[in-house]
């Protein structure tokens, strides 16, 4: 039997450094990257554009298994394609988000993702970013990481993001709108936000983007991979 390439699953609550720190950690050991949540913006995306009610799960989840789309890694990160059009910053608007969160809940839709996120799975390893890695997608990772951090510093650090693009947005209205976010995340019937039992979690509060990097390779050289 081949041996599956190894996984390193990184779940966590949206601001905990996750993407930062999943991109970073795939260029180093120069591993796969799968941005999960980009999937479930894609889709939310595609289906608001063919007027699709977010709440018709058949039709939502028939878009989420026929979505045209490709990831291509260029250097400044990974461009994604919709149907051949470039929406790498279409799907990171705070819209797209809602509409992202909205289609996560939905059952249909999570098991039409299902084995399109199992297919990143390849040599020499796969980084995978998410919120149901290690409990649903790849439940045999290797490495599992659960990166959280205060919904304030979350908070402050969207604040700071949307500043340095000449975004002044209230820190109060962001901080309680990933309050929110967690609480739909965390409470949904399907695929919770929680931690696996067996991964190792990470609170990245205090932390650099750096030190979280180091924490996350220290265990992958203990699991044998590195
Ligand atoms: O990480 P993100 O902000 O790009 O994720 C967008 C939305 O998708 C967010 O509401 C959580 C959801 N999501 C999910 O339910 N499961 C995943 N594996 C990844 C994201």
């Amino acid at each position: 039997m081949t041996k599956r390439a190894a996984v390193i699953a990184i779940d966590g609550p949206s601001g905990a450094g996750k993407g930062t720190v999943c991109a970073r950690l795939a260029e180093q050991l120069n591993w796969h990257l799968l941005d999960s949540g980009a999937l479930y913006r894609i889709t939310g995306l595609a289906a608001s554009r063919k007027q699709i009610a977010l709440d018709d799960e058949p039709a939502v989840a028939a878009v989420a298994a026929s979505l045209d789309v490709r990831f291509a890694p260029t250097a400044e990160g990974v461009e994604v394609m919709l149907e051949g059009e470039n929406v790498t910053t279409t799907i990171r608007t705070e819209d797209v988000g809602s509409l992202a969160s909205q289609v996560a809940a939905l059952p249909a839709v999570r098991d039409a993702l299902l084995q399109r996120q199992r297919d990143f799975r390849a040599a020499p390893g796969l980084i995978a970013d998410g919120r149901d890695m290690g409990t649903v997608v790849f439940t045999d990772a290797e490495v599992k990481v659960f990166l959280t951090a205060s919904a304030e510093e979350r908070g402050r650090r969207r604040h700071q993001q949307l500043l340095d693009k000449g975004i002044n947005a209230s820190l109060l209205a962001l901080i309680e709108d990933i309050q929110a976010r967690d609480e739909r995340d965390s409470n949904r019937a399907v695929a919770p936000l929680r931690p696996a039992e067996d991964a190792q979690v990470i609170d990245s509060t205090e932390l650099s983007i750096d030190e979280v990097c180091s924490q996350v390779l220290q265990l992958v050289r203990e699991a044998g991979l590195i």
